[in-house]
């Protein structure tokens, strides 16, 4: 077992990673907690059995631990994963990786510096239907593929405090937050991408960060993609979509982009010889319902991250996913502010 701490343990860690990687992980065992909150920590030490937690990041880092998950609000990121990196820990670090592209290449460079591992917490590449659409695509069974989309929204007020409605301290808004989910999974289905045009505003609520963003991306292949993120549609409207067409079939999929591992997909196969329809006529269900067993995307991340500290095998989030990502990132940020497409 690859022993872990934890950083940032009462948001996304409380919830769900620690939860799942307790009753799932077959390779991970987290064996000590930090927050900064002591009455938090204490209690989730009860809870989930873990009779090491502390307060403060130095004392977390003296412990006999492998690797750490750093699950800390951004801007706590780029500090708390260069002084893990320094006391000889590997690091799995939550999305964005840091605030800005310069930053996560630094960590990067730090982590290569010091001969450790360092991902980043994509673990949506997890979900069973995102494995079972990148599988359809790598044995070409939707033919070329011409296009994909994938969107994630949710209805996100102002809150007083909040982190993430603060560009000094979440990097902006849905397109960072939620949005690189969404970017990676195209990227990792697709293909890498080559160009980004972006719609980037704040229309609804009063802070500062995006809540409405639409990009546009030009793959490398030649396919097109789009990725919406909202803060300001009903989390009972929101469908948060996975679609990829080719030329010989499409994949759709209703929430499974998100926090829970399941979700539903459907895939439509085109029979052999196609031809040219002059009615294009279209069968009412011509998709097929794919049903596939949930698995916990968190408990899987950690595994793939302990089995490369344990084999040297290399995971799919590992930090070059997180890299790039950035760089997409900026570039749309870039673009809907000059109001021009950019190349990667
Ligand atoms: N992959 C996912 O499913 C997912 C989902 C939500 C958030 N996230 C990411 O996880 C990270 C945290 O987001 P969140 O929603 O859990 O935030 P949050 O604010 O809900 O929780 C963050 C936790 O970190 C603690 N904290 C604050 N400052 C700290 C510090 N200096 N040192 C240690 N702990 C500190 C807080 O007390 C809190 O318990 C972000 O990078 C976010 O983008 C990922």
């Amino acid at each position: 077992m690859v022993k872990w701490g934890v950083i940032g343990a009462g948001g996304i860690a409380r919830r769900r990673s620690i939860p799942e990687v307790v009753k799932f992980s077959k390779k991970s065992q987290i064996t000590a907690l930090m927050d900064i909150s002591e009455e938090l920590v204490k209690e989730m030490g009860k809870e989930f059995g873990i009779d090491r937690w502390y307060t403060s990041v130095e004392e977390i880092l003296k412990q006999d631990i492998d690797a750490v998950y750093i699950a800390s609000p951004v801007f706590e990121h780029e500090k708390q994963v260069a002084a893990a990196l320094n006391a000889g820990k590997h690091v799995l670090c939550e999305k964005p990786m840091a605030l800005t592209f310069d930053q996560t290449e630094a960590m990067v460079h730090l982590a290569e510096k010091k001969n450790l591992k360092i991902g980043v917490a994509f673990m949506m590449r997890y979900n069973v239907y995102h494995q079972k659409i990148k599988q359809l695509v790598e044995e070409n069974q939707l033919g070329q593929i011409v296009y994909g989309r994938a969107q994630l929204t949710c209805w996100y007020p102002p809150i007083p405090d909040a982190w993430r409605q603060k560009k000094a301290t979440g990097g902006g808004g849905a397109l960072i937050d939620m949005g690189c989910h969404c970017i990676d999974l195209l990227e990792w289905i697709i293909g890498p991408c080559q160009e980004v045009t972006a719609f980037i505003d704040t229309i609804t609520h009063p802070y500062e960060v995006e809540d409405t963003s639409t990009i546009l991306m030009k793959f490398k292949n030649g396919a097109q993609g789009v990725v919406d993120n909202f803060f300001n549609i009903p989390d009972q409207a929101a469908k948060n979509m996975l679609e990829i067409y080719g030329t010989k079939g499409a994949v759709i999929t209703h929430n499974s982009i998100g926090q829970d591992s399941a979700g539903k997909m459907w895939l439509y196969l085109e029979s052999e010889n196609k031809g040219y329809s002059s009615q294009q006529a279209r069968t009412k269900d011509a998709y097929q319902e794919v049903i596939l067993e949930p698995k916990s995307m968190y408990a899987q991340e950690f595994d793939a991250f302990s089995h490369w500290i344990q084999t040297g095998e290399k995971p799919v989030i590992h930090y070059e996913a997180g890299v790039r990502n950035f760089r997409i990132i900026e570039a749309a940020y870039q673009s809907s502010k000059e109001r021009k497409a950019i190349k990667l």
